[in-house]
């Protein structure tokens, strides 16, 4: 293709490009044309070192302004950048205006809500509208790994520094550096390590487990808690020092009873995903999405992703009827009321939260494989073609929901 053609294909492709066109000694109307398509200078052969330098440092500047400013977006920005956030209830945009603000700056973040609300969705939105974009977001949950090798993998070791340690290791708040640490369930770590942390904040610098001198690192803390993280502090289990470093600025992710409007979004969202695996694409019916309205999510935002998807997998038509997402009838609003919430934010999530999601998904996975299996009778390997999964699931799964099929045992 001639240069205009491919300075406007290579636009395209990267906005964020600035491009300075080299043209012939004498042709003046290509290069005010190439100005016009876009061009960020051009340059008239033949011409000295210097004059090259000269507007490639120009360009380099204006693309450092440019990025600074958050003006493109790259492809973490859309993967993960605000548009990874689906509902536009009132709600939601006082969280993302927020949201926007506080990411240029440098401070650090404590985001909080329910679990299942897109604490961490909220996190890397933050990295993605912030000047430290381009560089690494680590992301380490403080819940699912032990209280010594949080340490390690956070601030590294040395080699030597305990068995196994057979060689030095970088933590992740080094790998961070200049970009993000996303240190999520961060109530679910002991005093010791807080102190730590605490250090790391304050001094802007790491020491290795097992070394004696410090790591000088530049990494912005966003941080999450899905626990009423004031009474974690009140009760000492959480240092009151570090949760005045982290809770600079909080963001708060409502839960999906508070904003219902939009549940129509979200839903319409996960069964696109869904449809887009899937040969055999589902809607959703206007008096499933009334039906989805009329609950009040204990389990947030992922407790509607795994119900769509169930749905999605299971039901037998085109169209998302109401029976297909099975909910726990006593969590639902016309029961008792979207009031439900206890006064103790702990409290809610022990006893409503986590077995809700789990139970839901069960019901739906019993009532999916006792249908076929009532089709089907003694064929599994019919039942399992039918529902997609591999006769080995099929059995586990048959297993684990007590189900038996009729006539007996017909493991293979
Ligand atoms: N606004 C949203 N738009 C699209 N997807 C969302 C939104 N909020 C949450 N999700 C999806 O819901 C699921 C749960 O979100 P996420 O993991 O961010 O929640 P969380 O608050 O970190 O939960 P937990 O406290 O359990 O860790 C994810 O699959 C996420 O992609
Ligand atoms: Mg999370």
């Amino acid at each position: 293709m001639d240069g205009l053609t491919l300075l406007t294909k290579a636009l395209e492709v990267s906005p964020r490009l600035q491009v300075i066109v080299m043209t012939a000694f004498g042709s003046i109307q290509s290069a005010v044309d190439a100005m016009r398509q876009g061009a960020f200078d051009y340059i008239t052969k033949p011409f000295k070192e210097v004059e090259l330098r000269l507007r490639v440092e120009n360009a380099l500047e204006k693309a450092r302004m440019l990025s600074q400013m958050g003006l493109f977006a790259d492809e973490f920005n859309e993967r993960h950048g605000l548009s990874a956030l689906v509902g536009r209830s009132p709600a939601m945009r006082e969280l993302t205006s927020r949201l926007q603000r506080v990411a240029q700056s440098d401070a650090t973040v404590l985001v909080q809500g329910e679990s299942g609300t897109g604490k961490e969705l909220v996190a890397r939105a933050v990295h993605a509208h912030s000047r430290r974009k381009s560089k690494p977001f680590v992301p380490v949950n403080c819940a699912a790994i032990s209280e010594t090798l949080l340490e390690s993998e956070l601030f590294g070791h040395a080699k030597g520094a305990f068995t196994g340690a057979v060689r030095a290791r970088r933590g992740l708040v080094e790998e961070a550096d200049g970009g993000t640490l996303f240190i999520d369930e961060v109530t679910e770590t002991a005093p010791a390590f807080q102190s730590k942390l605490l250090r790391t904040l304050q001094e802007g610098e790491v020491r290795r487990v097992g070394e004696s001198t410090t790591v000088k690192v530049d990494v912005r803390i966003v941080a999450a808690t899905n626990r009423d993280i004031e009474l974690e502090v009140r009760e000492k289990r959480f240092r009151q020092d570090l949760y005045y470093r982290l809770n600079v600025v909080t963001l708060r992710v409502p839960p999906l009873r508070e904003r219902l409007e939009d549940v129509p979004a979200l839903a319409e969202h996960f069964l696109k995903r869904a449809n887009a695996r899937s040969p055999r694409p589902k809607r959703l019916s206007q008096s499933a999405v009334d039906h989805l309205m009329g609950y009040n999510f204990p389990g947030n935002v992922r407790e509607l992703e795994n119900l769509v998807e169930q749905a999605a997998a299971l039901s037998e038509g085109e169209e998302l009827l109401p029976e297909d997402f099975p909910m726990r009838p006593s969590a639902s609003m016309a029961v008792s009321g979207p009031t439900e919430a206890s006064p103790t934010p702990a409290a809610t999530d022990a006893t409503t939260r986590g077995p809700t999601l789990a139970e839901s998904v069960e019901e739906a996975e019993r009532r999916a494989i006792a249908q076929a299996l009532e089709r089907h009778g003694m064929d599994l390997g019919r039942v399992a073609e039918e529902l997609s999964v591999s006769s080995t699931t099929l059995w586990r799964k048959m297993k684990r929901l007590n189900l038996r099929p009729l006539g007996g045992d017909h493991r293979e």
